[in-house]
């Protein structure tokens, strides 16, 4: 049955990337949640999506530029409800302990330092529990060299063919778009380069959902897996 992979935890109905949106997600049927890791001036990794915290947060600027000390005491939840005042900014180390056992995570690494990430998923016994992606050239490179055994995924955009997403990206997971998915052979030829499959859909069309359940492809990197549980259940 393919896996649900939760886009920042359940980012419709609870602010991206906080506990709140990974209890819900869980709670709705994901078996892996996605999140994204910045680090603190003072060298702190967190689970955070934008370079600045403005959108998302009370804090202003780039997290790179604030310490530990203030991105802790800032609010990550009102911008979104009222619901969600005090929630916290959280630490990416806190994160995955509260994951730990309950789902696998799929580790997005925006700009950190990947020899921080890889130490904290050993020590936390988490490397067969998570896999990895960037859109950043020099995180890849540097996650590879750190980590050479734990599992990558790569975009078909990036990689360009299947057949390269192994050979030259080292990754074992390939992301695929819906479009892509619908085209004829691409499906073929990534299980023929001996890789797993993962759709991206950040839509809410339930015909869509249905239609990547019928895929039959391992993963799903969606925003709403409570639409996607429901049509993986019909199935
Ligand atoms: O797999 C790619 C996806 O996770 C992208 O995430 O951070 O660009 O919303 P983001
Ligand atoms: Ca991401």
């Amino acid at each position: 049955m393919t896996k649900i992979v939760s886009h920042r935890g359940a980012n419709t109905f609870a602010p991206e990337n906080t506990f709140a949106a990974a209890d819900l997600a869980l709670e709705q049927g994901a078996d892996y949640i996605e999140l994204d890791v910045r680090e603190s001036a003072d060298g702190i990794l967190y689970v955070f999506h934008d370079e600045t915290l403005d959108r998302t947060t009370n804090g202003t600027g780039p997290i790179g530029h604030a310490l530990s000390s203030e991105i802790d005491a800032l609010d990550a939840g009102s911008w979104f409800g009222e619901a969600f005042k005090g929630a916290i900014v959280p630490r990416l180390d806190a994160y995955l302990e509260h994951l730990r056992g309950r789902a696998g995570v799929y580790i997005e690494l925006k700009y950190c330092d990947p020899a921080k990430v890889a130490a904290l998923v050993r020590n936390l016994g988490m490397v067969r529990d998570t896999f990895y992606f960037s859109f950043s050239e020099e995180m890849r490179r540097d996650l590879q060299l750190i980590a050479p055994e734990f599992r990558k995924m790569m975009t078909l955009n990036i990689a360009k063919s299947p057949s390269l997403v192994g050979a030259v990206h080292h990754a074992s997971i390939i992301e695929i778009t819906v479009d892509q998915m619908r085209r004829p052979g691409i499906i073929a030829a990534s299980r023929k380069a001996g890789l797993e499959i993962m759709v991206y859909y950040g839509g809410d069309d339930s015909d869509v959902h249905s239609e990547i359940a019928a895929a039959g492809v391992d993963y799903v990197n969606l925003d709403r897996p409570d639409l996607f549980e429901a049509a993986r259940g019909q199935r």
